[in-house]
């Protein structure tokens, strides 16, 4: 699995629909989900770009399991805080029962983040 390609690749998936949902807002007026569609730019696009970037420049950190751990837990926590805000934001979920998962799905993106830094501490 080549890592810095992944992470480009979905990095630019979630621009469409970070995109796509702008653009829905600009046409309704209906505002509401802005930080759902700054967050999917921001943690989807431009995060993602920046470590597929990362990845490219300084091959020496595509070796071990750091890498695809910091790949996993950062598609599996976006994933799930981003799904998770766009239900809670759009009134489909109640946030008394969606609230307890976005912790979870936090820590994992952090725990990526920690991957990711100590790949760098050792190779950059
Ligand atoms: C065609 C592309 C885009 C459209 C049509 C669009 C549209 C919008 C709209 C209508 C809002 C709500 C503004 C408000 O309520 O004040 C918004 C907010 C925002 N957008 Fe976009 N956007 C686009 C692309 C992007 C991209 C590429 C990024 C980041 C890389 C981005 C980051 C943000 C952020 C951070 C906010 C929140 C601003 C705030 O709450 O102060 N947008 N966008
Ligand atoms: C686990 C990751 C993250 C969490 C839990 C998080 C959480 C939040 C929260 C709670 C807000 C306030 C939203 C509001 O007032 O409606 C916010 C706003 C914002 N965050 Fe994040 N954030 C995360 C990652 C990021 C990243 C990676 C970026 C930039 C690369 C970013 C940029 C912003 C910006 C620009 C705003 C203001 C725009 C807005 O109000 O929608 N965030 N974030």
């Amino acid at each position: 699995m080549n890592i810095s390609r992944s992470f480009l690749l979905i990095g630019s998936l979630y621009l469409l629909v970070g995109i796509g949902l702008g653009s829905h807002m600009g046409a309704s007026g209906d505002h509401t989900l802005a930080p759902v569609h700054a967050h999917i730019n921001l943690l989807g696009f431009v995060l993602m770009t920046l470590f597929g970037l990362a990845y490219r420049v300084m091959p020496a950190m595509g070796g071990g399991m750091l890498p695809k751990a910091h790949f996993w837990l950062h598609q599996a926590g976006s994933l799930v805080l981003l799904i998770g805000l766009f239900l809670m934001m759009g009134g489909m979920v109640a946030a008394e029962s969606i609230g307890p998962v976005f912790p979870l799905a936090e820590l994992s993106i952090l725990a990526g983040v920690v991957c990711f830094l100590v790949n760098l501490w050792r190779h950059a």
